[in-house]
């Protein structure tokens, strides 16, 4: 039996933890720099290219949370690291300069990779501030570290987790839509002076279902595309590159990666009932959808460039193609091994024996279509690197899938490769990505 004075006693511990608690929450929650453990991520057994053959943009959210466990499952599959101390996406030069700023309703955070974490930044609801573009619950603020690297390596590094954070979003059934910034939206929020906001991703459920349906038209010498045996979860835990190459790919093999690159799936997207709309979207995202890159490929044979589908030379710069058919080509521009030539031009001598080289070439004519916005200038390059990044990053991933190597690196002389290449000054190759055993 508790007499007089324990009970007190005891009501008076409780009262002063149950006081204090409450006093001090506010102060707890906003204390910069805290930080709270994200749960493990969702594994996602979605095939990787079936994840490539819904990628989309959305732009339209209902009300609907995202849970921890979705964000996690996204963040993760952005940049996170493997259990074996990788990281999902290579880095730039092995560089990690990526920042994600995640803005929710309560606050603005950073993703930590090291710990899976949300490190407090900043109290208050900056989501319509920053993602002033679309409503959606979670805005993802996508900046990159100018000390680190500059716009156009930061560009490629985001590009690479930007299209990660689209490719396991639509796989989880929610949202993105990637928004380029000049000037930042995330300024306002007061990122320090070393970081450069650039994307900004709204997160969410879409609020039209997707519908997609199989509609393989491809009218082709290339083979079909197969669907490998590794979800998107695993290809992300196991994606790693490498520094040499050998072997050799069947036309198969060469077709399924240039494929992934910059080609359209053969899925058609029915999800707006509204407008009846049918599109066929392309596996990358593309600022104002203008698909400036032409995707070359150098085997032993001569140097190629990839047609994703011949039928966008009708209606040049139009993304909707309102379901046709896709019909897909292999040009060639010259004939003869050119890749001894290609590894001294780009200073990596190791590439060579690669028995596929693949470089994504900016035509910057495309950049600016006759009466549409021109976004030929320095300052918009950053989001051609972005592009060109989230198609390197399915590359990676789809190596992985077939058990072969690859890697990206950045050239050091494009003048020289632009002559080897046979490429005029308006033509920039901005990776080389070498595939093989
Ligand atoms: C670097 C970059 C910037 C983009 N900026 C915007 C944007 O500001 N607003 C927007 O609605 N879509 C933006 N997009 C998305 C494109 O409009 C979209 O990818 C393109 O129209 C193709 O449509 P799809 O992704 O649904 O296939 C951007 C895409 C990229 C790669």
């Amino acid at each position: 039996m508790l007499n007089g004075s324990w009970v007190r006693k005891v009501f008076c511990i409780v009262f002063c933890v149950v006081f204090c608690n409450t006093m001090f929450l506010p102060f707890a929650i906003a204390e910069s720099g805290d930080e709270y453990l994200l749960p493990p991520p969702l594994s996602v057994e979605m095939k990787q290219e079936e994840s490539m053959f819904r990628r989309m943009s959305v732009r339209d959210f209902t009300n609907d949370t995202v849970t921890d466990e979705e964000l996690s499952t996204i963040l993760w599959a952005a940049c996170g690291f493997q259990s074996d101390g990788d990281r999902t996406i290579p880095g730039i030069n092995t560089t990690f300069a990526g920042i994600i700023y995640v803005l929710k309703e309560d606050a603005a955070y950073i993703y930590n990779p090291v710990n899976h974490s949300l490190v407090f930044f900043k109290a208050g609801d900056w989501r319509d501030e920053v993602g002033w573009q679309y409503v959606a619950p979670i805005q993802l603020g996508l900046c990159y570290d100018t000390t680190l690297a500059d716009s156009c390596f930061g560009g490629a590094e985001l590009g690479q987790i930007g299209q990660n954070i689209q490719l396991m979003a639509n796989a989880l059934g929610l949202g993105t839509v990637v928004c380029g910034q000049i000037p930042p939206a995330i300024e306002p929020l007061g990122i320090p002076e070393n970081q450069e906001g650039m994307i900004v991703m709204p997160l969410g459920h879409p609020i039209s279902v997707y519908d997609f349906r199989n509609r393989p038209l491809w009218f082709s010498t290339f083979p079909r595309l197969k669907t490998s045996p590794i979800s998107l979860s695993t290809a992300l835990e196991t994606r790693n590159e490498s520094t040499s190459f050998h072997g050799t790919l069947s036309k198969a093999e060469i077709s399924q990666f240039l494929w992934c690159t910059y080609g359209f799936s053969p899925y058609v997207d029915r999800s707006d009932q509204e407008r009846n709309s049918i599109i066929r979207h392309r596996v990358v995202p593309s600022a104002h959808g203008y698909y400036p890159f032409k995707m070359y490929a150098v085997t032993e044979n001569g140097v190629f460039y990839y047609q994703p589908n011949l039928l966008v030379k009708f209606n040049r710069y139009q993304v909707d193609f309102i379901g046709l058919p896709i019909v897909t080509y292999l040009f060639k521009k010259v004939t003869g091994d050119y890749r001894q030539e290609i590894a001294e031009a780009s200073g990596q001598p190791s590439i060579a024996s690669a028995p596929l080289i693949i470089l994504p070439v900016l035509d910057i004519e495309m950049t600016r279509p006759p009466g549409k916005d021109d976004l030929s200038g320095e300052e918009d390059r950053r989001f051609w690197y972005f592009e060109a990044g989230a198609a390197a990053q399915n590359v990676l991933l789809e190596a992985t899938a077939w058990n072969l190597s690859a890697a990206l690196i950045l050239p050091d002389d494009i003048p020289a490769l632009q002559s080897v290449l046979y490429l005029d000054e308006e033509s920039l190759p901005l990776f080389l990505l070498p595939i093989g055993t």
